[in-house]
């Protein structure tokens, strides 16, 4: 073993590496977690490779089939160690008050010391890299630069793919600011000892922040959100903290364009909770009977959002790659993932195919006769159907660079953001929540994305299928009060003269047999060509208690004919009794937070239960002052 006292005094330092920062922060790092040796990660393509071939000597990575897919790895992570874990995150505020009752909070001196005790030693037997990197494009002026100090190499391969990664971010940072972001396994090799294909510590995970001094310290889980710092840890926990204090918005929304056959663009954010099916909508391909309009991705997880000179809202993605959920991609919900997995990917507990390929559930064709599960054991449909066993785990992932997707827009790299037209939050609800609807205002607007609830997925450890309030689908990444983040998206709207307009949607609705009402992927295109239209003022709605909603007519059936009606009907039904009881379990959110809940929620809650309630409508009354286009037709009885 190296000597540390050595190694403290030696670290060799690139010449390149000018900030004092970051050279004091490193020297102090070595001493605290005593690894073997430091390495600074050049972001080179030579880099990626050797580090990649070193994992498959050391059995983290296996090298998939080159001729099925071109320089592909398969990785299988501990079974302690598969999704985000919210219940070990904690936003370490100085006062409790400011990380609000949605996080975990601890004194951040008790937990610094914490933190601290863990991590002296924890890389002994290992490298710590150092990973420079930039959230957004390098020199954006909406981009920020972070530093992970990680022992995982498997990390370092992620970050190069979902980041601009290496010696030019240090470069553009000189002497400037960046969010420190120390990572660690934790779990330290002592001298012999050899390591496991997936080292992490199966029994102390925790995922720290300390917003006021801009800090991430992660210990003991080598998995996605919990391990790529620069993820949901910087780009939205930090972040929405540094947009509260600096006037923007750091947001769980994929980015999508929107181009019409007359060459129209329009820009799209859209806000869903994790595995909801925020990629496949980034990615949409319209269906035939939309000839001449083109969807293009900017992003699909995150999006930083910041007003622009000319009073509109620009944004970017801060990320380079996408972390994708791979159960249920397929050719058939979304094609252009499919392509752009076919090489240079990361996956992540997925199964393996005899022939060196990958397989999930959800893919398109028959399961394979016999796989290996992510697990590592024999699975066959038989098996998967005795043991009621998954051959990948449900949050299986692939990791792959944005610029492979065959649909990425043009201006996914502009430093200057793309103006953002509209606002669409959506949750996963199998009842109640009608297809689509459109907000009156931006504050009416703020308060529906505030109260969405969706079912719990399996992108983090919990109850699956249980709805819980998820505002914004920001619950498990807003890095401070969210009372006081209400209260800034209300600011930001009042500082616009013509903010983006605001829709809710719900592909998942279910009718009386259990199937799902809308048949979503590309048809999904229906619901945001009436979105965009809407925004241009070409797209007609009828009142409804919720908000503004298209009739049948008003959408583009071409295509999807048997769709009937009746049926729309049905998907667009609002019940007026469940949508009150609806209502009245926002008081849960509202008790929580009561104490910096914006009084205008109070006022709009009232005004909602107001038109929810069952009186004789107008037209009721004096049926003859009213036209069939102001039907209630959505408003059950
Ligand atoms: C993700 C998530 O990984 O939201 O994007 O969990
Ligand atoms: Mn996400």
């Amino acid at each position: 073993m190296t000597d540390v006292a050595f190694l403290e005094t030696n670290v060799q330092i690139p010449s390149y590496v000018k900030n004092e920062r970051l050279i004091a922060w490193v020297k102090e790092m070595v001493a605290l977690c005593q690894p073997d040796s430091v390495y600074w990660c050049d972001g080179s393509e030579e880099e990626y490779n050797r580090l990649c071939e070193q994992m498959v000597a050391s059995g983290t990575f296996k090298k998939l089939n080159p001729q099925k897919r071109p320089n592909s790895f398969y990785a299988q992570s501990d079974p302690s160690d598969v999704a985000r874990v919210e219940d070990r995150t904690f936003i370490c505020s100085r006062r409790r008050e400011d990380a609000g009752p949605t996080n975990n909070w601890v004194d951040p001196r008790e937990m610094k010391q914490t933190l601290k005790g863990l991590f002296s030693g924890a890389m002994r037997g290992r490298t710590m890299y150092i990973i420079p990197f930039s959230m957004g494009p390098i020199g954006s002026k909406i981009s920020q630069i972070g530093v992970e100090i990680s022992d995982s190499p498997y990390v370092v391969v992620n970050m190069k793919i979902m980041t601009r990664m290496g010696k030019k971010v240090l470069e553009a940072l000189g002497d400037g600011d960046f969010v420190p972001c120390l990572h660690s396994v934790g779990a330290p090799l002592a001298e012999g000892q050899a390591d496991v294909p997936w080292p992490c510590n199966k029994t102390t995970k925790y995922i720290v922040h300390f917003p006021e001094e801009r800090s991430i310290w992660s210990y003991g889980s080598g998995y996605g959100g919990n391990a790529l710092l620069g993820k949901k840890c910087f780009a939205l926990r930090i972040a929405s903290a540094m947009g509260r204090e600096e006037g923007w918005l750091a947001e769980h929304m994929l980015i999508l364009g929107v181009e019409n056959p007359q060459g129209e663009k329009t820009y799209v954010a859209a806000a869903f909770p994790s595995a909801c099916g925020k990629t496949n909508f980034a990615m949409l391909i319209p269906p035939k009977a939309f000839e001449g309009y083109k969807v293009t991705t900017i992003g699909d997880d995150i999006a930083w959002i910041k007003p622009g000179e000319d009073g509109r809202l620009y944004a970017i993605n801060p990320e380079a790659g996408f972390f994708g959920v791979a159960p249920g991609t397929s050719y058939e919900s979304n094609p252009n993932m499919m392509t752009a997995i076919k090489s240079n990917t990361i996956f992540t507990n997925v199964a393996l195919t005899p022939d060196g390929d990958v397989w999930w559930e959800g893919m398109d064709g028959e399961p394979p006769a016999e796989c290996i599960d992510w697990q590592g054991q024999t699975w066959t449909p038989a098996i998967g159907k005795e043991q009621n066993r998954k051959a990948a785990h449900p949050n299986a992932r692939f990791t792959v660079a944005a610029a492979q997707c065959p649909v990425i827009d043009k201006d996914w790299e502009n430093p200057n953001g793309v103006p953002i037209s509209a606002f669409i939050f959506g949750g996963r609800r199998a009842s109640l929540v009608p297809l689509v609807y459109q907000a009156v205002n931006w504050n009416y607007g703020v308060y529906l994305a505030a109260t969405i609830g969706s079912e719990m997925t399996a992108a983090a450890f919990g109850n699956v299928g249980q709805v819980r309030r998820d505002p914004m689908a920001m619950l498990p990444f807003c890095g401070y009060h969210m009372g006081d983040y209400f209260n800034h998206w209300l600011q930001v709207g009042r500082t616009l003269p013509n903010p983006p307009r605001i829709f809710c949607v719900n592909w998942f609705r279910k009718d009386k047999d259990g199937k799902f009402m809308w048949p979503g992927f590309s048809e999904n295109m229906r619901v945001l060509k009436w979105v965009v239209d809407r925004v241009h003022g070409h797209a007609y709605a009828i009142e409804s208690p919720l908000g503004w909603m298209p009739r049948y007519e008003d959408l583009e059936w071409t295509g999807l004919e048997n769709f009937t009606q009746e049926r729309f009907k049905e998907l667009m039904a609002i019940d007026r009794e469940g949508w009150k009881q609806e209502v009245l379990s926002h008081e849960e959110l509202f008790e929580k937070l009561y104490d910096r809940l914006p009084k205008e929620f109070i006022l709009m809650r009232e005004l909602l239960l107001s038109s929810l309630w069952r009186s004789p409508a107008r037209w009721e009354l004096a049926p003859e002052r009213y036209s069939d286009s102001r039907l209630d037709e959505h408003v059950n009885a």
